[in-house]
């Protein structure tokens, strides 16, 4: 059960970062407003907007989906029009603690992050380059709430949010605009309601299960995934385990589930239990890995940290 509220608790409020702005903090006095009325309305959020009425036909081949349809800028009538040759995504997971590939990592064309993994105090072993960093409806206020880490340090960074559709447009896109006001420079999208909608029937199509119906949530890694394949020629992924790895015999040694929490979760633990929780809703980390393999040749997806064979 720890995990169901893992995945829409908020977290407590520490340490913000010293900032000399006064409006930083009123801004973020706005957006904790915001955010406790999201928060109460989402304890136990079945995250059910619908599979039936989005049902869109979407190309067989995610290179053909259309970034440029797919995700709204937060402000102005900008287009997600990069694209990159090369691309690394750099997971989250601690696998890539004491690996010293940040060198390499800086070297790629794109970089693209997930949520809110910070880059400082870590980088020699992951880099300090975003290039993109995407980021779920339920880490957005851990994000928003460190625009140093996230925002302005690294001025190019291109933020895509994605979320529930009518949770992002009854408040979590305001948050977004909100903070786009202070920190202008900021280049943020939303995964549009239709892609949204895509992204689940891509779920139904490659595991042959409705999301809705299994009681799955889609991971960030999946949405991260799918966006690497549209934005990149090739993706190399860091630190992402494969498949079979959690119930290999014997078992892997015990690693935090992320680089940046050490005390927090087990990686396997945590795969373990979301894979196999039928009660509530879950995310099907080991189902969505067996999908990213299948995708490997189709698309020019390698990993390493570790290898996949
Ligand atoms: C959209 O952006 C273009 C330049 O990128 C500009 O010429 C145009 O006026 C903008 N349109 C609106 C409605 O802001
Ligand atoms: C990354 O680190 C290098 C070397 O320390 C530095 O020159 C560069 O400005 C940093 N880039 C960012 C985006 O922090
Ligand atoms: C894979 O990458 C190579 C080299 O960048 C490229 O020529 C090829 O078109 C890519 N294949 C796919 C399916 O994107």
């Amino acid at each position: 059960m720890f995990l169901c509220s893992y995945e829409s608790d908020i977290g407590p409020y520490p340490g913000l970062d010293n900032s000399p702005r006064a409006a930083v903090f009123l801004i973020l006095f706005g957006l904790v407003m915001l955010l406790i009325l999201y928060s109460s309305n989402s304890r136990n959020e079945d995250f059910r907007y619908t599979s039936t009425i989005g049902r869109v036909t979407l190309p067989d081949s995610l290179k053909e989906w259309g970034v440029k349809n797919g995700y709204l800028p937060v402000s102005g009538n900008k287009t997600l029009d990069r694209h990159c040759n090369q691309c690394a995504i750099i997971t989250s997971s601690s696998h890539l603690l004491g690996s010293k590939m940040g060198p390499e990592i800086n070297q790629m064309e794109c970089t693209i992050r997930m949520n809110d993994a910070p880059t400082t105090g870590y980088e020699a072993d992951i880099g300090n380059k975003t290039t993109f960093r995407v980021v779920a409806h339920s880490s957005l206020y851990r994000v928003l709430r460190r625009p140093q880490e996230f925002v302005s340090k690294n001025p190019d960074t291109i933020l895509i949010f994605w979320g529930p559709p009518i949770k992002m447009q009854q408040v979590l896109n305001k948050v977004i605009q909100r903070v786009s006001l202070s920190f202008p420079s900021m280049s943020a999208f939303v995964a549009t309601g239709k892609r949204m909608y895509q992204f689940d029937n891509l779920f139904r199509k490659e595991t042959g299960k409705d999301r809705v119906t299994s009681r799955s949530w889609l991971s960030t890694g999946w949405f991260t995934m799918v966006i690497a394949v549209e934005l990149c020629n090739r993706v190399h992924v860091y630190g992402m385990v494969p498949p079979n790895y959690c119930t290999q015999n014997p078992p892997p040694r015990k690693l935090p589930y992320h680089y940046y929490e050490p005390k927090g979760p087990d990686e396997c633990v945590t795969y373990l239990h979301n894979e196999r929780s039928h009660r509530g809703n879950h995310h099907r980390f080991i189902t969505e890995k067996r999908v990213f393999a299948n995708w490997a040749t189709l698309y020019n997806i390698t990993f390493s940290h570790p290898d996949w064979d």
